[in-house]
């Protein structure tokens, strides 16, 4: 992983007491508290409901076991000893203080973390996939590019006050796990014989309008990437709409231009700057990667591991079940991935306590050298597991409650913090997600309807994903009283699409029946092995919706 040098060190640290006397002249009364927002928001801090948010980032997801238990720390000294992970792979404080804040920032930058840029106006933490670096269908590692973009994006002199947010994925895969096609801009890596590029998408977003992004360019050469990126944010900077905060994102300017349009002034633009200093050299690109090569694996007979590991499976249906559902395949023999699942029932997706917190920094140092990853869907990866101790990992997990064997099912689903949080929110999700959780708790049952994406977001800002989960549920407020539209056809992958609105919306209670009713249509109409999203395609929305507003006979 990237470590800081000191000139980063000097950076941050010159952040962190920045803040604490822009922090300390507005509690004195001194700066506005519309002179405060936007230092606050650069550095991470919203106002929520009930108390301040703070966001810190966690470039491409990666996260070491010391900086683990530094946020388990945090956690339990300035919050109510919990955190939550985000589907952009930061991680959030609901409870801190606003006044204790720049000593959580200074606590943070000991151990190489910040909170800059991840609210705001200016480009965000660039995401990624979590199983960068080991996937079998890997073009090439993602996370140095990452880091290129990072270093390029935070505090870049032109970009710190976009017209509206900006957010950046890139994935490294031929299966796409950054959800590009819903960002601002998605760089998927392409070859081309062997030379590596990147295919640029841009336009994609979520929010109240959602977008799929459109594809500009399909073959950027690797050494002009920054060069690019920064010829799209110019074009984005100048045109994109600062009368209106609903129309400001680069979706809508894609939209306005259309894509050729846009791409031709992205491309003119770039003639300007392309052989200019950002221009990256072969020995920038050998630096950025140098910080990701491969751990030191130990070699393994792949095929004795494997045999090895299925005697086990085959002794225990729990670990099997687990081994299905929630590890994954890596490319070094012997080895695995896993999945952590924050997902059990009656735990909001993405919360982790301090101790968990603990549990994953020791877990990672145990079985995958120090390192974890947070996932889009809120979970957390180890990704370099030996086959043979993960049985040991697995009991381990267990004890800490990170064996829910649901990876990938219904009740894995990607949930907003709503109105128990958050003051957007037209609605909770929270209790909606357990409910859910409550009414599907067969393993059986959640097995045999295979993958399915189940989304919820408390309002139209869509921070749970609810346009692309195959099935969304969205919170809305009617005359008060807090309802629930359904959605279904989302996705977030390579053949991503947003959902469809099922019809009327429904109370909290009506939800569970809904879903039942969805499935059980499902389960009718599927062909063998047809996954969820594959049949709807298929047979459309009509008959789901048939099914949900029959009338009781
Ligand atoms: C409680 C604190 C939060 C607040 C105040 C907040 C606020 C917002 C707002 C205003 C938007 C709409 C932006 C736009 O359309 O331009 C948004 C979008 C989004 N938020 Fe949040 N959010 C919060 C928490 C979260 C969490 C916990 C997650 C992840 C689970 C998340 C993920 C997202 C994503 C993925 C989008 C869509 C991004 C896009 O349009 O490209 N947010 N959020
Ligand atoms: S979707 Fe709405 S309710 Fe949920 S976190 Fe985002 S802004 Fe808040």
């Amino acid at each position: 992983m990237y470590r800081y040098d000191d000139r980063d060190r000097a950076i941050i640290n010159d952040r962190v007491a920045q803040f604490r006397g822009q922090t300390e002249r507005y509690l004195a009364g001194e700066l506005s508290e519309e002179q405060f927002l936007p230092l606050r928001l650069q550095n991470g801090l919203y106002i929520q409901r009930l108390a301040p948010m703070l966001r810190i980032a966690v470039p491409y997801g990666l996260l070491n076991s010391a900086q683990l238990r530094r946020l388990a720390r945090v956690s339990r000294d300035y919050d109510k000893g919990y955190a939550h992970f985000t589907t952009r792979q930061n991680l959030q404080y609901n409870w801190p203080q606003l006044e204790d804040v720049p000593a959580i920032l200074d606590e943070l930058a000991e151990v190489e973390m910040h909170a800059v840029q991840t609210s705001g106006n200016c480009i965000r933490n660039t995401t990624s996939d979590p199983y960068a670096g080991i996937a079998l269908d890997e073009i090439a590692d993602p996370r140095p590019y990452c880091e290129l973009i990072r270093q390029w994006s935070t505090f870049h002199p032109e970009f710190a006050f976009l017209p509206r947010k900006f957010k950046i994925a890139v994935s490294g895969s031929e299966q796409d796990r950054a959800a590009i096609r819903v960002h601002d801009i998605g760089v998927q890596i392409v070859k081309r014989g062997e030379e590596i590029g990147f295919q640029v998408l841009v336009g994609g977003g979520q929010g109240r309008t959602p977008v799929i992004a459109e594809t500009i360019r399909d073959f950027l050469p690797e050494e002009d990437l920054l060069s690019y990126l920064e010829a799209i944010v110019r074009v984005y900077n100048q045109l994109g709409r600062r009368d209106n905060k609903y129309k400001a994102r680069i979706k809508i300017l894609v939209k306005a231009l259309g894509p050729q349009e846009f791409g031709r002034r992205v491309e003119e633009e770039w003639q300007h700057i392309k052989d200019g200093a950002e221009k990256l050299t072969q020995e920038a690109l050998d630096w950025a990667k140098s910080f990701f090569t491969a751990p030191e694996y130990r070699e393994f007979d792949g095929s004795a591991a494997e045999a090895a590991l299925q005697l086990q499976a085959d002794s225990d249906k729990a670990f099997a079940r687990w081994l299905e559902r929630n590890t994954y395949p890596h490319r070094v023999p012997g080895y695995r991935a896993i999945k952590l699942s924050t997902k059990p029932t009656g735990v909001p997706p993405g919360d982790v306590t301090d101790a968990q917190l603990e549990a994953i920094a020791d877990l990672a140092d145990t079985f995958s050298f120090g390192e974890a990853r947070v996932t889009h869907d809120q979970n957390v990866v180890l990704a370099d597991v030996e086959q043979d101790k993960l049985f040991e990992l697995w009991q381990q997990a267990r004890k800490h409650g990170f064996a829910t064997p649901n990876i990938g099912t219904l009740t894995d689903m990607i949930c907003c913090p709503g109105g128990d949080y958050c003051s957007l929110a037209n609605a909770k999700s929270i209790p909606v997600a357990e409910a859910i959780q409550r009414r599907f708790d067969d393993m059986d049952y959640l097995y045999d309807l295979g993958d399915l994406n189940l989304n919820i977001s408390g309002c139209m800002n869509a921070c749970g994903h609810h346009h692309v989960g195959h099935i969304g549920i969205l919170g809305v407020d009617k005359k008060g009283e807090e309802f629930y539209q359904i959605q279904l056809g989302g996705s977030a992958s390579n053949e991503a699409s947003l959902a469809k609105v099922l019809g009327p919306s429904f109370s909290r209670a009506e939800v569970p029946d809904v879903i039942s009713k969805i499935l059980d249509l499902y389960v009718e109409q599927r062909q063998t092995e047809e996954p969820f999203i594959d049949t709807y395609n298929r047979i459309g929305l009509q008959p789901f919706k048939e099914r949900v507003y029959a009338k009781a006979s």
